[in-house]
């Protein structure tokens, strides 16, 4: 399999499992990675979603450029949604996503990444858009999402010169939430994945989405999104536990129902 995916209770854990390509994604990766993420997304016992790359050297160095690209080719100038529906594109995922990124993180693989919610970087990570050393743009999502994260000079850079950073430099500009030792990188992405946990799945889910659909509407069209969204929540059943709990000095039970 390309895409080793793994059931751990309410965490979901996919790794990218072509070690000898640097985890390169190519076709059959890429449609493993959808199936996956629909089951992920559809299954009620998973909450929180975990990314990371097989081996020390990579978390992914992008699509194949053996294998996917001269697919793409292929596909991509007559149909150009052939590729299955992935967090990076097409995947209505509201359930939030944490990068485990064990080390270099290139092209494709830096989008995946980008298509998280959350970044956890090894201080041996590398991160970057080579595609225009292909003759290429990011074409997962790279040339929309890097400059609405990152300053837009910062996401110049990246997507003009090709050039990966560090992951210290990635830090310094908000590419990433934290840089941990090689070792620590699984486990704070678990320890984050369960902290979200604690929280009400639905209320986690509704955040993402008013967060990510927020940021392409208008303020007044954001806090009418919000605003519904936050009378979804009360009709909840986690929102009377959650009440109830804070009052009768307990943890919650959140079922997501
Ligand atoms: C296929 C790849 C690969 C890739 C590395 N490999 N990157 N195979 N696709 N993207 C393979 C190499 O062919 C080699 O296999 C093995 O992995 C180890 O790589 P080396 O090059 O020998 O290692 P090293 O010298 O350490 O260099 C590492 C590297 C370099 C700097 C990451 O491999 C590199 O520049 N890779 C290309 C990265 C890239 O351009 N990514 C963007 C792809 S385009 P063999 O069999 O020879 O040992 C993209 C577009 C996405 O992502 C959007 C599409 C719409």
């Amino acid at each position: 399999m390309a895409i080793d995916y793994q059931k751990e209770g309410r965490i979901a854990i996919f790794t990218i499992n072509r070690p000898e390509a640097l985890n390169a994604m190519n076709v059959q990766a890429a449609r493993e990675l959808h199936q996956a993420m629909v089951d992920f997304r559809d299954d009620p016992e998973l909450w929180v979603g975990i990314i990371t790359g097989a081996g020390e050297r990579a978390f992914c160095v992008g699509a194949d450029i053996k294998d996917m690209l001269p697919f793409l080719k292929e596909h991509l100038q007559n149909r150009p949604w052939a590729m299955p529906d992935t967090p990076m594109r097409g995947l209505e995922l509201w359930k939030p996503l944490i990068a485990a990124i064990n080390g270099l993180a290139l092209g494709g693989g830096l989008e995946i990444a980008l298509a998280c919610d959350l970044r956890i970087a090894s201080e041996k990570a590398r991160l970057g858009t080579p595609e225009v050393m292909l003759g290429l743009i990011p074409g997962w999502g790279g040339t929309q999402r890097l400059p609405r994260m990152i300053p837009q000079c910062k996401a110049a850079e990246l997507l003009l010169m090709g050039k990966p950073i560090d992951a210290q430099e990635a830090y310094r500009i908000g590419l990433v939430n934290i840089v941990v030792p090689p070792e620590a990188v699984m486990p704070t992405a678990r320890e984050w994945a369960e902290t979200i946990c604690q929280a009400g799945p639905l209320a986690v889910r509704a955040a993402k989405e008013a967060m990510l659909r927020g940021s392409g509407l208008t303020l007044e069209e954001g806090l009418r999104l919000e605003n519904a969204l936050e009378a979804y929540l009360m009709g909840t059943e986690d929102f009377a536990e959650g009440t109830s709990a804070f009052i009768e000095k307990r943890k919650p039970n959140f079922k997501g129902k």
